[in-house]
């Protein structure tokens, strides 16, 4: 026998002032939703999920379920104005006995807690997540003045989920709304009919998203942000009558590298380890050699491009290093002045880029001089 989870996902997030239901926005890669759909979706103690979202959300939750593959969620309700109103829908869709009532905006919930949520209102019929009070609390008067102290031995900060037999719970609401009855938890309203609810250890971590303080905190606790490496590799030949530039400095010798840029095979294989690691494509698909715009022009130009590409969804270029393959000219002398150009291009210090080169012993076309190769890796990373 398992449990329902029902996620009222149907506010908007107005105290987190980004304009947005604050359950789609992103923290330590995925949707604040998803986080939280995961820890439902992952144990054994649920069986079903009743999503509630806004009106116009249906679509996009739809395609996050479809996404993440989170087989249990049975149905995307619409919600209401209040959150009481979206539990009053979701609770509609419920199939089994026991329902657990969990804000989507408190993806830090554990499935230890849920699973003892469940046990708990299985055995008593009513149970709240919550957390003893840290801070002293007072009441005062509209003139600021302390009219009593609590008993903080006695109070607790309530979290959710909030977990219920499903007739009693459906009771309760039935009244509630019977009354005009508007409260700022499910519990009060199984309270106000004169049912017991018990307490259950909820967690310091569970906090309800709600300031742009608690996103930093929850994107620490939930992993930080996002690393990911790249590669990238090129290869230019050798001719006669070409200016040769590498890594953006040019470098007095006798052939350049044939090109309809200027051929940096240096730049191009960074830049594609940087679009590889953002998985943006490469910089054949976003500069053609078909098109006039790119013939000659600076690679450096192309790179910033691309650093600019990166910038746009988050990434910031962690390190990048480099392996120019090349018999001749002798690079060690340039390279200073490639990480320097490098550094600035792709907005990262120069401690952070490497470049370095190798001959191959006369073997193959660049042993041969016929051509020269680079071969690059980059990792980039984003909150
Ligand atoms: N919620 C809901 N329907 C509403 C209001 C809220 O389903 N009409 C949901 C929220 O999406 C959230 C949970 O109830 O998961 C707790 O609400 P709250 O933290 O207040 O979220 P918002 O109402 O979105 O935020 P705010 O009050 O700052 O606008
Ligand atoms: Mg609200």
């Amino acid at each position: 026998m398992t449990a329902s989870a029902l996620i009222p996902a149907a506010g908007r997030g107005e105290r987190l002032g980004r304009g947005a239901n604050k359950v789609f926005a992103t923290v330590a890669g995925r949707p604040i939703l998803a986080h939280t759909l995961s820890v439902f979706e992952s144990g054994a103690a649920v069986e079903e999920i009743i999503l509630v979202v806004g009106e116009r959300e249906v679509e996009t939750a739809g395609d996050l379920v479809g996404r993440f593959g989170f087989a249990k969620v049975r149905d995307v309700v619409v919600g209401g104005a209040h959150r009481q109103d979206s539990v009053r829908r979701g609770l509609e869709k419920v199939s089994s006995n026991i329902v657990a009532i969990h804000d989507a905006a408190r993806p830090l919930v554990t499935a230890q807690i849920i699973e003892q949520s469940i046990a708990e209102a299985r055995r008593d019929g009513a149970c709240i997540a919550a957390i003893p009070v840290i801070d002293t609390v007072k009441s005062a008067s509209s003139e600021a003045l302390v009219t009593e102290t609590l008993d903080r031995g006695n109070l607790f900060a309530v979290q959710t989920p909030q977990t219920f037999r499903t007739d009693l719970i459906r009771r309760a609401y039935e009244r509630a709304y019977a009354d005009g009855f508007y409260a700022t938890d499910d519990a009060a309203l199984v309270e106000r009919i004169g049912e017991n609810v018990r307490v259950v250890s909820g967690s310091p971590d569970n906090i309800k998203i709600t300031t742009p303080a608690d996103l930093q905190f929850a994107s620490v606790k939930l992993g930080g942000g996002e690393t990911r490496t790249g590669v990238g590799l090129d290869v230019h030949a050798l001719v006669e009558g070409r200016k040769l530039v590498l890594g953006g400095v040019e470098i007095d010798f006798e052939k350049g590298l044939a090109g309809h840029s200027d051929a940096d095979v240096v730049l191009h294989a960074i830049a594609d380890a940087c679009l590889g690691a953002a998985a943006l494509g490469d910089i054949g698909t976003h500069f053609p050699d078909t098109d006039p715009a790119y013939k000659d022009i600076s690679s450096l130009k192309l790179l910033a491009q691309v650093a600019q590409m990166l910038s746009e969804q988050g990434w910031q270029v962690v390190n990048v290093d480099v392996v120019v393959v090349c018999q001749r000219p002798k690079i060690a002398g340039h390279v200073p002045e490639m990480i320097r150009g490098i550094s600035q291009c792709i907005g990262a210090e120069p401690s952070r880029v490497s470049v370095k080169a190798t001959t191959t012993e006369h073997l193959g076309f660049a042993g041969r001089g016929e051509g020269i190769a680079c071969y690059a890796i980059a990792t980039v990373a984003r909150p």
